[in-house]
């Protein structure tokens, strides 16, 4: 009985270790996100699997993590952030970022106050 259990534990570690290998060669969210659950992929991908060809529904996409973890066939996402959604909308048609993306504090404020700023104009009417 222990062996089964240290047997089945193997078996368990191998196939995790495989959803790890799979997971790096993902596509990775286009956005940091606050609570994005791509950690959680090799945990999610066997019952994702074992679910077979079924729409996804994810009703809080926000960074799109698990999406983009599983890349089902079909998926209906949502997120109440009306920002992130648009944002997803200009990437399909095709987004791209004219300027150089660094990892720069006052570049990011610099960028957040741009961003403020249009959306006020944008609310004011
Ligand atoms: C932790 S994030 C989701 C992370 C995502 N599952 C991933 O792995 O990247 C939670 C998201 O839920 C959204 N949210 C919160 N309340 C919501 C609501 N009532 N309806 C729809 N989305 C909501 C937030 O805007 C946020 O983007």
């Amino acid at each position: 009985m222990k062996r089964n259990v240290c047997y089945s534990f193997d078996s368990h570690m191998r196939q995790q270790r495989k959803a790890e290998v799979a997971e790096a060669s993902l596509p990775r969210p286009p956005l940091k996100w606050a609570g994005g659950k791509r950690w959680q992929i090799p945990i999610l991908i066997g019952f994702w699997q074992q679910a077979g060809n079924v729409r996804m529904v994810e009703p809080f996409c926000g960074g799109l993590a698990v999406t983009l973890g599983l890349m089902p066939q079909r998926a209906m996402l949502n997120d109440i952030n009306p920002h992130v959604i648009n944002f997803y909308n200009w990437l399909k048609r095709g987004l791209s970022i004219s300027f150089k993306m660094v990892n720069d504090e006052s570049k990011y404020y610099e960028a957040r106050d741009q961003f403020n700023q249009l959306l006020r104009g944008h609310w004011a009417g």
